[in-house]
């Protein structure tokens, strides 16, 4: 008998730390890397919101928190729903985790039994399958393609359902793709799930900030009411206010969920990192001034790396509405030769010899659940993701 628990078989590594490490060790290896695999903006806390955790620790706001979150903060979250998004939630309908991960974490372990299906579209963002699979639910994998500007159809998620499923995840806008959903497009997919009474939605709404252009962000809840007693709407400060490392996240729901959840969390981590709580206060209720230069600087960088891989003749990048990546196919690259002399046959091999030739980490589709394709972060300086597109589009003209 192993020492090790079998449900540690079920889970594989993610391929985006995977990839992160080979570049951090090829860099000190004395290469010259430019990684686009990170999943976290390159900017800065911003400095209210730093501020705010200085002073909390001056007061002496470094104790245990209440296992849900500390009620200034939930008081926050509940008046960011119904101000930015039109949902009315009282405090005790909200949950603050340690980062958006925990969130989504607690609520399948609050809810999954042996056998529960949940539908994750495909390409998901790499922890979903994972953590349904240690959860002890089964993933059931729905296909977008890139001619759909890789959403998820109303017809291919009525497929899906069966008695067993429980929750669909659904993220817009999505790592890895960026794709987001407009308000009709969201439409059709909650008139399905209103045909479905049995089936929850977990909504991770982590990029709801960085969307670009005119578009108009749409969250599940929002667009059909039917669907408030059935859904868990996720989000947190990680990615819209630069705090990866400040580990917070939230949901709203129903009231019983969240009560699970907290059952869940208080015998885990007992709740959230104070200091950070008291910052996320000042994020969710500060100004939000930083939001339009972030907003600005993406939209800018998402323009300059769709034009640029879409120059070279083997890749094809749809112009995503949001997050912070790209997801181009690299299908025409697939049985070409490097000048070494290797075959390229999958979208791995095409990243790992990027990595080799050009010093350039990017991340292969498949490890989304959907290839031949690549996953570029273009949270980096312009100067970064000028010069690694042309590294790419150099890769890309040495293939025979
Ligand atoms: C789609 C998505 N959801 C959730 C998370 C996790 O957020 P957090 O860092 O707050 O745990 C990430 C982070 O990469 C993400 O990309």
């Amino acid at each position: 008998m192993g020492f090790l628990a079998d449900a540690l078989s079920r889970i594989k590594p993610s391929a985006t730390i995977v990839i992160t490490q080979k570049a951090r060790d090829l860099r000190a290896a004395g290469r010259d890397v430019i990684s686009l695999s990170v999943g976290e903006p390159d900017f800065d806390t911003p400095e209210n919101v730093k501020e705010a955790a200085i002073a909390a620790i001056r007061r002496g706001e470094t104790k245990y928190p209440p296992v849900s979150g500390i009620p200034q903060l939930r008081e926050a979250i509940a008046k960011k729903f119904a101000r930015e998004n039109g949902l009315t939630y009282k405090p005790s309908q909200t949950i603050v985790s340690t980062g958006g991960k925990q969130v989504i974490y607690n609520a399948l372990l609050a809810t999954l039994n042996p056998g529960d299906e949940v539908i994750v579209p495909r390409p998901y963002w790499v922890s979903y399958p994972e953590m349904v699979a240690l959860c002890g639910g089964t993933p059931v994998f729905v296909d977008t393609t890139i001619e759909n500007a890789f959403k998820l159809q109303a017809a291919d998620l009525e497929a899906a359902i069966t008695p067993k499923t429980k929750w669909i995840i659904l993220n817009s806008p999505s790592n890895p793709s960026g794709a987001a959903y407009a308000r009709a497009e969201m439409k059709a997919i909650t008139d399905v799930l209103m045909r479905h009474p049995h089936v929850w939605v977990l909504t991770d709404d982590m990029y709801e900030h960085l969307v670009y252009g005119d578009f108009d962000f749409v969250t599940p809840a929002q667009v059909e009411p039917g669907l408030y007693e059935r859904t868990l709407t996720m989000n947190g400060v990680s990615k819209a206010y630069a705090m990866t490392g400040w580990r917070i996240g939230y949901a709203a729901g129903p009231e019983h969920l969240i009560k699970a959840m907290d059952f869940v969390q208080g015998q885990q981590t007992s709740g959230a990192s104070t200091i950070s709580q008291w910052a996320a206060v000042e994020a969710l209720d500060g100004p939000q001034d930083h939001l339009a230069t972030f907003r600005a600087a993406f939209a800018k960088r998402r323009d300059l790396v769709v034009s640029m891989l879409n120059q070279t003749s083997l890749l094809e990048c749809p112009v995503p509405e949001g997050a912070f990546y790209v997801y181009p196919s690299c299908a025409k690259a697939i049985g070409r030769k490097t000048p070494s002399g290797r075959v390229i046959e999958t979208d791995e091999d095409f990243v790992s010899e990027l990595l080799e030739a050009e010093g350039v980490a990017a991340v292969h589709g498949s490890a989304f659940g959907l290839g031949p394709n690549l996953r570029i972060s273009y949270a980096t300086s312009d100067e970064k993701l000028e010069d690694a597109c042309s590294r790419i589009q150099r890769f890309c003209n040495s293939l025979d």
